[in-house]
């Protein structure tokens, strides 16, 4: 099947879902009428249906409908809502889930062995295409399915097929290493405004020194050189880069990662309860 014949239903259309739908089609994947989404406020249905000019329907007529599946819904929310999917025929669908923490095993348990699942675990950078997107697919997962999910994940930014065991790690990383990314830049800012600079400017100057720093260290690949290119004996960088040193803010960062992948890992225990 081309790209442009599937049919997708978002099961599930809050925040990630429209930065996924949004993503693709600027990119022109698929056609609205193609595409429908499923969610249970009735308000907000309307309104997205005007907004993005796609139909909403129910969990039934999406799955029978559709052939790949996007499960957006939060964690929490994902028994009922699998086993409604696998009552009308889920098991045959291809199933994209963008669900911190729960494992393929999980949907194996309520759809077969053999389901065809891709686990996508996006971050909210794809709004603007520079998301950082892992990837980990079911063994039964069929070559046009994996090159379907390739080109669906495209738009979004960069994004990496990883063994599922590296999901966890890769879901504090990537998919809530924004927030961590935000605080510090909020911290950087506050710190600039506290000197004196207006809000607007300590915003701009923080943001725009962590844009350009990463932008260097991709097109550079190699952190340890930019450090020593930056750090003057006895200038300013490497006066602050002592206290971080000293305060040990590596391995601190390093604790905020663990903890966010061990929660992911938490969530994987609790599905299999
Ligand atoms: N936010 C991130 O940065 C991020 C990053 C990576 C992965 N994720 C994953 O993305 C998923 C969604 O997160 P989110 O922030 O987009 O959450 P969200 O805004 O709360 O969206 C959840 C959606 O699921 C719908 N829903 C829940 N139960 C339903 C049911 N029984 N039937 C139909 N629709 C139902 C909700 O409908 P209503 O609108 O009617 O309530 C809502 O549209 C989560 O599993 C999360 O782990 C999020």
């Amino acid at each position: 099947m081309k790209m442009d014949e599937h049919r997708l239903g978002f099961i599930g259309f809050g925040h990630m879902a429209q930065i996924l739908f949004t993503a693709m089609h600027a990119a022109r994947l698929v056609p609205l009428s193609q595409v429908q989404f499923v969610q249970r406020d009735r308000d907000r249905m309307k309104l997205n249906e005007e907004k993005y000019k796609i139909t909403a329907t129910s969990i039934e007529h999406a799955v029978s409908t559709s052939d790949v599946l996007l499960l957006c819904v939060r964690p929490g929310q994902v028994g009922p809502v699998l086993q409604e999917m696998a009552r009308f025929g889920a098991s045959s669908k291809q199933i994209i889930s963008i669900l911190s923490g729960i494992p393929i095993s999980f949907f194996q348990k309520v759809l077969g062995e053999k389901a065809q699942i891709v686990r996508l675990m996006p971050n909210v950078a794809s709004s603007i295409g520079e998301g950082m997107t892992t990837l980990s697919f079911s063994p039964h997962a069929t070559v046009e399915f994996r090159s379907f999910v390739h080109l669906f994940s495209a738009p979004l930014g960069k994004y990496l097929e990883i063994p599922e065991s590296q999901m966890d790690l890769a879901t504090a990383v990537a998919g809530s290493g924004p927030g961590f990314v935000f605080a510090l830049i909020q911290a950087m800012a506050d710190a600039a405004e506290k000197g004196g600079l207006s809000h607007e400017q300590a915003l701009l100057m923080a943001s725009q020194t962590f844009a350009g720093a990463a932008q260097l260290a991709l097109k550079e690949k190699n952190i340890t050189s930019l450090l020593n290119q930056i750090t003057t004996p006895g200038g300013t960088t490497e006066a602050g880069l002592n206290i971080m040193r000293q305060t040990q803010m590596a391995e601190h960062f390093q604790e905020t990662l663990r903890a966010s992948a061990q929660r992911a890992k938490q969530m994987a225990e609790q599905s299999r309860s």
